[in-house]
């Protein structure tokens, strides 16, 4: 066939015809993302889920990092206000002070899809549905571990010390008191110090580092909201000359690798799993809101307990 100019022409014209977007075709959707930072394992591995699934979907994901500074949360909902995005979704730094950014949102008319962490608000239509963890059950799984952990040594009197999430979180708070609210049945268990450790590493060993210099010896449980406070704080008691998850007991929350590198390793007892695999239920549900499908208010995850014990056998499955 000889190739001529008109031909060339008539390609193109059909190509355009068959890639324009027929005006019946749904505009892309759009969301805009606030997460709270990179502060811990957990959450590199929910930020690669909500970008994965976004992506998988054909979904234009406009991510801003806040650093764990609520105040830049709030500036990136502003922002994506004013670009007018489809739907808002952030994971809270901090329970409070969202009424007014969701109240212009909410004027704007763009639903906010909150993950992970819940807000304190007092008019619950200021977001439209709550994808994430039972915060309160995974304390409360923590104390349990530690009944039964104390009941099968002989039911000793344990001092436990406390890193706490960052101050103000929904997983600091609610873990702490899931926690607090289980061993109330033995009296022998006594919280002797708690201080926050900000969910990060560097925080978690240089609290711990403070506990030990303060209580020496005395401690015999280390509660650590996260996974990554306990990686920390394990490097302080053994800088300490202490054996971790041997002279001190070492509970944590979350289930990443790190937890169960650590478990094999003999250092740590026992992780309460938090899963950050949020990304495609998220997407799902903003997809649901556009096309005005109704959505739960509430979506809960389901998750586990994972001892030393199995930490071998599992580490091969964990997906984060
Ligand atoms: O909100 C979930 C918590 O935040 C995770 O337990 C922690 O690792 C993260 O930083």
């Amino acid at each position: 066939m000889i190739i001529t100019r008109r031909t060339l022409l008539g390609v193109a014209a059909a190509i355009a015809c068959a890639t324009a977007i027929p005006a019946f075709a749904a505009k892309p959707l759009t969301i805009g993302f606030s997460q709270v930072g990179a502060e811990s394992e957990w959450r590199t591995a929910n930020t690669a889920s909500i970008k994965d699934a976004a992506k998988k979907a054909g979904v234009t994901l406009k991510f801003a990092d806040a650093q764990q500074q609520q105040q830049n949360q709030v500036k990136a909902i502003r922002s994506f206000i004013a670009q007018h995005v489809d739907v808002i979704a952030f994971s809270p730094v901090v329970e409070t002070g969202w009424e007014t950014v969701l109240r212009e949102a909410k004027n704007a008319k763009i639903p906010v899809i909150l993950t992970d962490r819940a807000v304190k608000v007092t008019d619950p239509s200021l977001y439209v549905s709550f994808i994430g963890s039972d915060f309160v059950e995974e304390g409360r799984r923590a104390g349990r571990w530690l009944l039964d952990y104390d009941k099968k040594n002989g039911g000793k009197p344990l001092n436990i010390v406390e890193l706490q999430g960052t101050t103000g979180a929904a997983p600091a708070i609610d873990r702490k008191t899931g926690f607090a609210e289980v061993i109330a049945a033995n009296p022998k268990l006594k919280i002797i110090r708690s201080q926050t450790g900000d969910f990060t590493r560097a925080k978690g060993k240089e609290v711990m580092e403070a506990f030990l210099k303060s209580e020496g010896k005395n401690i015999n449980v280390l509660y650590a909201h996260n996974d990554d406070m306990a990686i920390g704080a394990i490097q302080a008691i053994e800088e300490a000359g202490l054996k971790p998850g041997k002279d001190i007991i070492v509970i944590s929350i979350d289930g990443v690798k790190g937890a169960f590198e650590a478990m094999k390793a003999g250092k740590l007892n026992v992780t309460v799993e938090c899963n950050p695999l949020l990304g495609p239920t998220l997407i799902q549900t903003a997809q649901d809101v556009v096309a005005g499908k109704p959505v739960p208010k509430r979506i809960v995850v389901n998750e586990g307990v994972f001892p030393a014990e199995v930490a071998a056998k599992e580490l091969p499955n964990r997906k984060y």
